[in-house]
């Protein structure tokens, strides 16, 4: 499997040690505000067990579903909950943990249904970011990597459902890129 990685970009060590620093961050920021933690299956599900690891203040944890789909899936697409909140997060702080930001789309649906649910703060940590031209304007208030804009897999993200299992950070070579058509679901 790490045969088809035709590139480490960023390797196991080098993200323990950055979400070490974010969940020191994260436990002073939050100290004495009990904040839930609020991630997307499945690419976090790598990341946010890490990074709790890191976080030595009382918080919760809770997961919600979402597909896209449409025309376009990557970027066009309608996004849809298939698994909702469990934990009410009115009078809460919020922090929403995502794997990776792209276009920011999913994103943005995800915080716009969160924000009707009054919680007290709503903000964003990200283990990767990419340096994209944004559809929308998002303040992301922790960023673990800035990534080039290439298509990357591993430490939770996939190419059609595989690769997440890595725990590193890496390019596919072209001859595992068996189709065109690249992941519509997170
Ligand atoms: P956005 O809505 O364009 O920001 O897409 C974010 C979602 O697309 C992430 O949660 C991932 O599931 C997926 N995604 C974006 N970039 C990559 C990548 O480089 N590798 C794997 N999945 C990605
Ligand atoms: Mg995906």
């Amino acid at each position: 499997m790490s045969g088809d990685i035709a590139e480490v970009l960023i390797t196991e060590r080098e993200i323990e040690a950055r979400i070490a620093e974010l969940g020191a961050q994260i436990s002073a920021d939050y100290r004495g505000k009990d904040p839930v933690l609020v991630g997307v299956l499945r690419g976090v599900f790598m990341f946010m067990a890490d990074l709790v690891r890191h976080i030595t203040i009382p918080i919760s944890v809770d997961f919600i579903g979402i597909t896209r789909y449409g025309p376009s899936t990557r970027t066009h697409g309608v996004v849809r909950f298939v698994k909702d909140l469990e934990i009410v997060i009115e009078n809460r702080h919020v922090l929403f943990v995502e794997d990776v930001i792209d276009t920011g789309l999913s994103l943005r649906y995800i915080l716009n249904s969160l924000e009707t649910r009054s919680p007290v703060s709503l903000r964003i940590c990200t283990l990767f970011n990419k340096p994209r031209i944004r559809l929308f304007d998002l303040d992301v208030a922790y960023t673990g990597f800035v990534l080039p804009a290439k298509f990357v897999v591993g430490y939770g993200l996939d190419y059609d459902e595989r690769y997440r299992n890595l725990p590193f950070v890496g390019v596919l070579r072209d001859s595992a890129i068996t189709q065109q058509r690249l992941p519509s679901n997170t």
